[in-house]
């Protein structure tokens, strides 16, 4: 099976307005949450080396779950990354637009992450159904080790961590969402595991490494315009 891909450069709290309703049958996907500014703030790398980018607030993150529900097909998981302290944001959202919060995964990053005081080896991973979809596999922990990623796209996650939230929630051939791919990561982990994949991204400097990431680690996979299916078209259309 080929398999398609499609990246759309800009705001994701825009561009996913335009997107058909029920049209993903995934969504994964690691937002610049607001709280990720105290982190930036008390960490050495990003703050030195000045690459970063814009965050969102907690009042954008709650419009933009409300999309998610939205645009994701029936019968249908969405996993969203964030802290301890913007779960309680995403929580109170999810549930108010229909989501069940089945509860939130712990990724241990197997390495201690900066700052002070006790230091974080973990995030959070918001594990939301609609609907009702079983788990490919119901034997995983909820806590995933996957080693953190040093030195790269700044909060770049690993693959592998994708590739459990994409296995376990997913069938080959099915599209998958991301609206904050930052690295292309998530993109990279659904082609190698047979999906379909949209992913947006805000920062325009990221396309080109993106686009070349999936064409160097998915040379049969293909790039399409088409993927992503305007709402206003449609309604056009009909
Ligand atoms: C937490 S990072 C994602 C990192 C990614 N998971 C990875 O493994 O590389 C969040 C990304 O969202 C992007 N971003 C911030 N605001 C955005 C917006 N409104 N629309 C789309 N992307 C946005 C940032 O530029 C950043 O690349």
């Amino acid at each position: 099976m080929v398999n398609q891909y499609q990246l759309a450069t800009g705001d994701s709290l825009r561009l996913v307005k335009d997107m058909q309703d029920e049209s993903v049958d995934l969504i994964v996907t690691d937002p610049a949450y607001e709280s990720l500014e105290k982190h930036r703030s008390v960490g050495t790398t990003t703050r030195l080396s000045g690459e970063w980018f814009e965050v969102i607030t907690n009042e954008e993150l709650k419009g933009f779950i409300v999309d998610c529900y939205r645009i994701l097909k029936n019968n249908a998981h969405c996993y969203i990354m964030c802290d301890q302290e913007t779960h309680y944001v995403v929580r109170e959202a999810a549930l108010a637009c229909g989501f069940t919060w089945k509860k939130f995964l712990v990724w241990d990053k197997m390495a201690i992450s900066t700052g002070y005081s006790w230091r974080a080896k973990h995030e959070v991973i918001c594990y939301l159904e609609k609907g009702k979809r079983n788990l490919f596999s119901n034997s995983l922990p909820d806590v995933l080790s996957h080693k953190r990623i040093r030195n790269r796209y700044p909060t770049e996650k690993p693959v592998s961590l994708f590739n459990d939230l994409i296995l376990n929630s997913s069938k080959p051939g099915e599209l998958v969402f991301d609206a904050f791919v930052g690295s292309g990561a998530s993109m990279d982990a659904a082609l190698s595991l047979g999906r379909d994949v949209i992913g947006f991204e805000k920062k325009e400097s990221q396309r080109e490494g993106i686009i070349s990431r999936m064409e160097g680690n998915h040379p049969d996979a293909i790039y399409s315009d088409s993927l992503l299916q305007p709402r206003m078209q449609l309604q056009l259309a009909v």
